[in-house]
C-alpha cells in the first residue's frame, strides 16, 4: 500500500514537473540558428519565433535566408539574417564576434547547418573529408568557443547540436559525414561535463531520416552535387515535425535525443545486436 502511494506520488511529481518544463518559452531570448535557410533550421527558426525569441538565422545563401525571413514577417519582425559561409573558419570566427557586438549576447546556439557525403572513403579525397569536418563539425566548435563565456557570464546558454544517426554508427558512403557526426558527441558532452554547474546546457540530437534537401546537396566523390531525394529520406518525418520534438526537447533539459521513426531501431540494432548491424550494412550496395 505503501509502495503504492509512493508510486502515485511520484507520477504526479513527474507528470507536472513536465508540465512545467512544457511552459517555458523562449521569449526575450536571443538565440541563432545555423542552417537556416531550409529544412529543420528553417523550421526551429519558425517556432523560435512563434515564442517570441528574437532570431538569427544563417546559412551562405542570402537569397534563401532572405526568404525565410520574409516568411516569418507575420510571426515576427525581430527575425534577422547573419550570412556567413560554415567552411570558411576566419569567417565563422569574425561572424561570431560580429553577432556578439551587434546583439550583445547570444542565449541559444543551434549548431544545425551542415552537409552529407555519398561516397567511398577509398574515393573521397581528403580535401572534401576535411571540407566536411569544417562545416559539420569545426564550424560549430568555434562558434561555441566564441559565445560561451559570455553565456557563462549570463548565468544561462543552450547549445543545440544536430548531429545524425550517423553519428551513432557507420554506414556505406557516409564516412566523413559519420565521422564528423560522431566527433561532435565527444566535443560537446565534454562541454557540457565542463561547464552544466554554470548554468550551460546542451543538447544532442541525432535524427533519422527527416524530408530536407540533404540528399540533394550531398556532396559525390568528385564533389559534385548528389542531386536526388534518397528514397528512405522522403518517407521520412517532416522538418516541421523534427523541430518540434527538438524544442520540445531543450525545454526538458535532455541531452541526447533520438528522433526520427522506425529508421531508429538501427540505433539499437548497433548497440545491442552487432552481428545483424554487420550484416545490414554488407547488404547495402555500395556502387
Ligand atoms: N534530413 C535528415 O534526414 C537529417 C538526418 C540527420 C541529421 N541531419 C542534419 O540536420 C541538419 C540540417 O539539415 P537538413 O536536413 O535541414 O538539410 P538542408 O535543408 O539541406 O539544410 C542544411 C542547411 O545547412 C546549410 N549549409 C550547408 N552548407 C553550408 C555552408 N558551407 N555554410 C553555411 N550554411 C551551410 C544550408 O544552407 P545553404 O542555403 O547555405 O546551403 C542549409 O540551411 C544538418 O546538420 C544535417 O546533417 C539531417
Amino acid at each position: 500500500m505503501a509502495l503504492n502511494n509512493g508510486c502515485i506520488q511520484l507520477f504526479y511529481i513527474s507528470y507536472f514537473y513536465r508540465k512545467f518544463q512544457n511552459k517555458m518559452n523562449y521569449s526575450g531570448k536571443t538565440v541563432w540558428i545555423t542552417g537556416a535557410s531550409s529544412g529543420i533550421g528553417a523550421e526551429l527558426a519558425k517556432l523560435f519565433a512563434q515564442e517570441g525569441a528574437r532570431v538569427l538565422i544563417s546559412s551562405h545563401e542570402a537569397e534563401e535566408l532572405e526568404g525565410v525571413r520574409k516568411e516569418l514577417e507575420s510571426v515576427s519582425t525581430d527575425v534577422h539574417t547573419v550570412v556567413f559561409n560554415l567552411g570558411d573558419p576566419d569567417e565563422v570566427k569574425s561572424t561570431a564576434e560580429k553577432v556578439l557586438a551587434e546583439y550583445g549576447r547570444v542565449d541559444v546556439l543551434m549548431n544545425n547547418g551542415g552537409i552529407s557525403t555519398r561516397a567511398e572513403a577509398i574515393e573521397t579525397s581528403i580535401e572534401m573529408d576535411r571540407t566536411v569536418m569544417e562545416i559539420d563539425y569545426f564550424s560549430g566548435v568555434i562558434l561555441a568557443k566564441i559565445l560561451l563565456p559570455a553565456m557563462i557570464e549570463n548565468g544561462y546558454g543552450h547549445i543545440g547540436v544536430t548531429s545524425s544517426i550517423s553519428g551513432k554508427f557507420g554506414w556505406p558512403l557516409r564516412s566523413a559525414y559519420a565521422a564528423a557526426k560522431h566527433a561532435l558527441f565527444g566535443f560537446y558532452k565534454s562541454l557540457w561535463a565542463e561547464n552544466n554547474k554554470k548554468g550551460i546546457r546542451v543538447t544532442l540530437f541525432s535524427p533519422g531520416r527527416v524530408r530536407t534537401n540533404i540528399s540533394y546537396h550531398a556532396l559525390l566523390k568528385d564533389g559534385k552535387e548528389h542531386g536526388k531525394m534518397d528514397p528512405g529520406l522522403d518517407k521520412g518525418i517532416t522538418p516541421a515535425a523534427c523541430a518540434r520534438k527538438m524544442i520540445k526537447a531543450m525545454k526538458r533539459n535532455r541531452k541526447d535525443v533520438l528522433i526520427g521513426s522506425t529508421e531508429l531501431i538501427m540505433v539499437w540494432i548497433h548497440k545491442y545486436c552487432k552481428p545483424l548491424y554487420h550484416r545490414m550494412v554488407n547488404r547495402v550496395p555500395v556502387n
